[in-house]
């Protein structure tokens, strides 16, 4: 089942309302160079998804939500018709799952954007925590996989990661 449709059994429109009023503002997705996965276009398009994440986090009202919301949209059909045609067009064998788990998430979406306007704030808000929870579990199970894969497939070797030690200069 997907999120949006979890979410709208669970809160009625007066309880997301509610939500709404007295959350507050929701904590930023922060980067982590472990994201980084030795794909210059995966990694770029990685960076964009915590970009457009933290947009919504951020939005506090509906009007800039919606803008966050549909922006974020665009990223998300973006970013997994990339990674799907890359699984595609590399005879990736895994692809199957990590397919259904991007149309799982362009579905939510979906369902969050049209959303009665009194509801597509405080639901849409919950989405966006949740996006920033699944984000780092897909991306170690699938995406990582996926990257790997490409540095194989094209030459023989594993990638190349290059991250900063952290507390040195
Ligand atoms: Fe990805
Ligand atoms: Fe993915």
């Amino acid at each position: 089942m997907a999120y949006a449709t979890k979410v709208r059994y669970s809160l009625t429109p007066a309880f997301a309302y509610f939500l709404s009023t007295i959350m507050t503002p929701a904590s930023t997705m922060p980067w982590l160079d472990t994201y980084l996965l030795g794909n210059t276009l995966i990694d770029a398009t990685h960076r964009e998804f915590v970009e457009a994440v933290n947009a919504m986090l951020a939005a506090t009202e509906r009007a800039s939500f919606d803008i966050c919301l549909d922006a974020f949209a665009a990223h998300a059909q973006r970013h997994f018709a990339e990674e799907d045609r890359l699984m595609a067009e590399s005879g990736y064998g895994n692809a199957k799952c990590h397919v259904d788990e991007h149309h799982a998430v362009l579905t939510s979406v979906n369902e969050v954007r049209v959303l009665p306007d009194e509801r597509r704030f405080a639901v849409g808000r919950r989405f966006a925590e949740e996006l920033a929870r699944w984000f780092p579990g897909h991306l170690d199970a699938m995406d990582r996989g996926l990257a790997d894969w490409l540095v194989q497939h094209a030459t023989g070797g594993a990638p190349l990661k290059f991250t900063r030690a952290l507390g040195r200069r």
